[in-house]
């Protein structure tokens, strides 16, 4: 059983297991997964993932990565953290992803709410942001459905495989808002 954080209707955030990594490294590795995530190419070895494990588990003050838990099943679908937490501006910046499996179910949208309640009424944060590449729809539709707004844009920024360079978008959200 892992500890559960914040439970919503379909899934909940938990604290990540040691043996939640081998799903991690099969999802980073996935071409599918990582399309719109930084370094589309790169390969991860097992390795890797332990070492990313024992660095979010040492930097809790600046990282907070939290298993997404399906509740019907108990089963990991995907991670979401919030990043570069900065108390002296309040302020961090959102990243996640989910299995291929599991996309489509309105889980990445639920999992970003538990995210925004955790950063606002947990860490008492008063700002949230996040950076897209904009053919990534679905992460596009999961910010907006969760109040953020569009506020910036670097052109051309990032080359993705199959869809040439790419702009990123970067995307805010205020508590109050
Ligand atoms: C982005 C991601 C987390 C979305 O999670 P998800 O659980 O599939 O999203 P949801 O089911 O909550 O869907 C959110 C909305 O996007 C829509 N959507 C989902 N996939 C879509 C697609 N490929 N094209 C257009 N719209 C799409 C859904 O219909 C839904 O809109 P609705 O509520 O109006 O019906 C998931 O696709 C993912 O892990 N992608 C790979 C990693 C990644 O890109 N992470 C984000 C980096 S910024």
């Amino acid at each position: 059983m892992r500890p559960v954080v914040l439970k919503g209707n379909l899934v909940s955030l938990a604290v990540p297991l040691r043996d939640d990594v081998r799903k991690a490294w099969l999802w980073f590795n996935d071409r599918s997964v990582r399309l719109f995530l930084t370094a589309p190419e790169e390969v991860f070895f097992f390795e890797d993932e332990m070492e990313w494990y024992e660095r979010i588990r040492k930097a809790k003050e600046r990282e907070k990565v939290f298993s997404i838990v399906e509740n019907s099943t108990s089963s990991l679908v995907g991670f979401i953290g919030l990043h570069r937490i900065d108390h002296r501006d309040g302020r961090a910046e959102l990243g996640y992803f989910l299995g291929r499996e599991h996309w489509g179910r309105g889980y990445g949208s639920e999992a970003v709410k538990l995210a925004l309640d955790y950063a606002f009424n947990w860490l008492n944060l008063r700002k949230v942001y996040a950076r897209v590449y904009e053919p990534n729809v679905a992460s596009i539709k999961v910010l907006e459905k969760n109040g953020f707004e569009l506020v910036g844009r670097l052109r051309k920024h990032h080359h993705v495989p199959g869809y040439g360079f790419v702009d990123e978008l970067i995307f805010e959200r205020f508590r109050e808002e």
